[in-house]
């Protein structure tokens, strides 16, 4: 078995799953399987549709969760396209996980370009057989798009001269290497690393990453449809890693309370303990809400 990922928040997912009917559960990022296989594991008898764009990941996922059989089905795709893909409310679903992002297996894996700490090429593309690499969008992109990409995306304050840096840098050495990308950023920042300070070019990779896979695109749209889409009483959990995606999440969540369509289980997002953060640095920044479709 092959479990490099450390599943955020385990214990408040299971917390908050074990209020269903407990029979089938769609995990969407289903990752290295590390939720759904404590999920199996704590529900006896329980299914599971295992979603992942990346094909990969959806290898190991199947590899980790071998053990369990017919009882789970892989498919791979965005979940984005979920209700388009499972009529959910036939099979009467019980609960929805979405743990989004990327894992520690696809940002310790160089081939992949997610992470500066890795030397490699800079492709950052989930499902890798399909659209642009981080490497095309910074070797062809107008300088306003390029900085409007690290603003929005990265909230990275210095993201005007970080485009410009990367137009001019284009004209005589082409984008290729993730090492390339992380020298400029230490060179406009005079990085030096200092303990608890979080190295500046993480901010300006995930602006990459979340644009290459259009991370956000239809996240709107996608919650719209929860209650139209999931039975009665089933429930959703979603757990958000920055801010931007946390606001959509929030805002989302909040705007199907109001019309009175499902009820958010907690008042404010949950976030992980002390201890899980000294066992899991990754999962600091997390934050996970939920509902009950009414
Ligand atoms: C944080 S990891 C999930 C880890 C998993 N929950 C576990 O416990 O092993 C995020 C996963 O979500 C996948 N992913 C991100 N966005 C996705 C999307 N829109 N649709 C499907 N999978 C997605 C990534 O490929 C990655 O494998």
């Amino acid at each position: 078995m092959n479990f490099l990922h450390y599943p955020v928040m385990n214990r408040e997912v299971l917390e908050i799953l074990a209020g269903t009917r407990k029979k089938l559960f769609v995990d969407c990022t289903v990752g290295g399987g590390g939720h759904s296989r404590r999920i199996l594991a704590a529900f006896p008898g329980s299914r599971v549709i295992a979603i992942d764009q990346d094909g990969e990941s959806l290898a190991l996922a199947r590899e980790n969760l071998r053990e369990y059989g017919a009882r789970v089905r892989f498919h791979q795709g965005t979940y984005l396209s979920l209700f388009a893909d499972f009529d959910l409310r036939r099979p009467a679903v019980s609960g929805v996980l979405v743990d989004p992002g990327i894992s520690t297996v696809q940002l310790k894996d160089g081939r992949r370009g997610f992470s500066h700490t890795q030397d490699g090429p800079l492709d950052m593309r989930k499902d890798a057989g399909s659209g642009s690499t981080a490497a095309d969008v910074l070797n062809t992109f107008p300088e306003e798009r390029l900085a409007d990409l690290f603003a929005r995306y990265g909230e990275v304050p210095y993201a005007r001269r970080l485009a410009k840096a990367v137009i001019e840098k284009r004209l005589f050495t082409p984008w290729s290497s993730t090492a390339q990308l992380r020298l400029l950023v230490e060179a406009l920042t005079h990085w030096h690393p200092r303990p608890g300070l979080v190295h500046p070019a993480a901010q300006v990779f995930q602006a990459l990453r979340i644009f290459v896979n259009r991370e956000l695109e239809g996240l709107d749209a996608w919650l719209e449809k929860i209650p139209g889409h999931l039975p009665a009483g089933s429930r959703v959990v979603f757990l958000t890693y920055h801010s931007l995606e946390d606001r959509l999440v929030k805002r989302g969540f909040q705007e199907l309370q109001r019309r009175k369509q499902v009820e958010l289980l907690r008042p404010f997002p949950a976030k992980p303990g002390r201890d899980e953060i000294a066992e899991n640095l990754a999962s600091r920044s997390a934050k996970l809400r939920a509902l009950e479709v009414a």
